[in-house]
């Protein structure tokens, strides 16, 4: 049985007394989710030691929203897997579409940070999805199998254990403009017949896929009845505890 997992992308809000008050929120309330989903907040880096901390004894996993696509060394500004690992990191998100959109975050790069994340035993959550303009182009099946096959395809069915792909197109991301559950989901079946096709059934079948944009307490219910949504990938709504564990308790 695959993993239901959901997580708060806080992006660049708040500041560490704020961050420390939400997570220690999270952790409080996190024993009043179902046992059977995952609860994962990933903090600004600023953030990650004192969350830390503050996770201890509870059932919340600690994440990154980006790491370096170099091990180490002259590169100004950057954290490393390592270093992520070493604060306490399960898991990092890369490729989130404001990375893409803002950053100039590349498949190529995208490829060389999983690698570096899974050497040091990260677990990773890959963010695809299309833009406006390509789902009213009707390129959306095109433009997500593309990004998922560029990077995936670099990576074993061994690697697949330690990886998430979240689904966010991005006219749903902060805009309240939610995928409806059908669009999700033939997306979400979409991507799973990528895993089929390239690493069997049984890679398909336990590989976890999780929707964002604009999901929220309201609608978190539909979104996850979906066959192949498992959870989702929270923005706005992550920065409230309660919303937050509302949405784990749609399940
Ligand atoms: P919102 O939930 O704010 O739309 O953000 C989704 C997202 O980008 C999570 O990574």
């Amino acid at each position: 049985m695959r993993k239901k997992i959901v997580a708060g992308n806080w992006k660049m809000n708040t500041t560490v007394p704020e961050g420390l008050e939400l997570a220690k929120a999270v952790a409080a309330k996190s024993a009043e989710t179902p046992a059977n989903v995952g609860l994962i907040v990933a903090t600004p880096f600023t953030h990650l030691a004192a969350v830390a901390e503050v996770l201890k004894g509870s059932k919340v996993e600690l994440a990154a929203q980006n790491c370096a696509d170099h091990a180490s060394g002259a590169y100004t500004g950057e954290v490393s897997a390592a270093m992520l690992k070493s604060v306490g990191c399960k898991w990092t998100i890369l490729g989130h579409s404001e990375r893409r959109q803002y950053y100039g975050e590349t498949d190529a790069k995208l490829v060389e940070k999983t690698k570096l994340a899974l050497a040091e035993g990260l677990d990773v959550i890959l963010c695809v999805g299309e833009n406006l303009d390509e789902r009213e182009a009707g390129r959306h099946f095109d433009v997500v199998t593309e990004q998922t096959e560029n990077v995936l395809l670099q990576f074993s069915a061994e690697d697949m254990k330690h990886i998430v792909i979240a689904y966010e197109p991005v006219w749903a991301i902060g805009t309240g403009k939610t995928a409806s559950s059908d669009q999700a989901e033939e997306i979400h079946a979409c991507i799973r017949g990528i895993l089929a096709k390239h690493f069997g059934a049984q890679v398909a079948e336990d590989t976890t896929i999780l929707y964002g944009g604009s999901c929220k307490p309201s609608n978190a219910k539909e979104l996850f009845a979906q066959k192949d949504i498992d959870g989702g990938l929270i923005g706005g709504a992550s920065l409230k505890a309660d919303d937050f564990i509302a949405i784990a308790q749609s399940y």
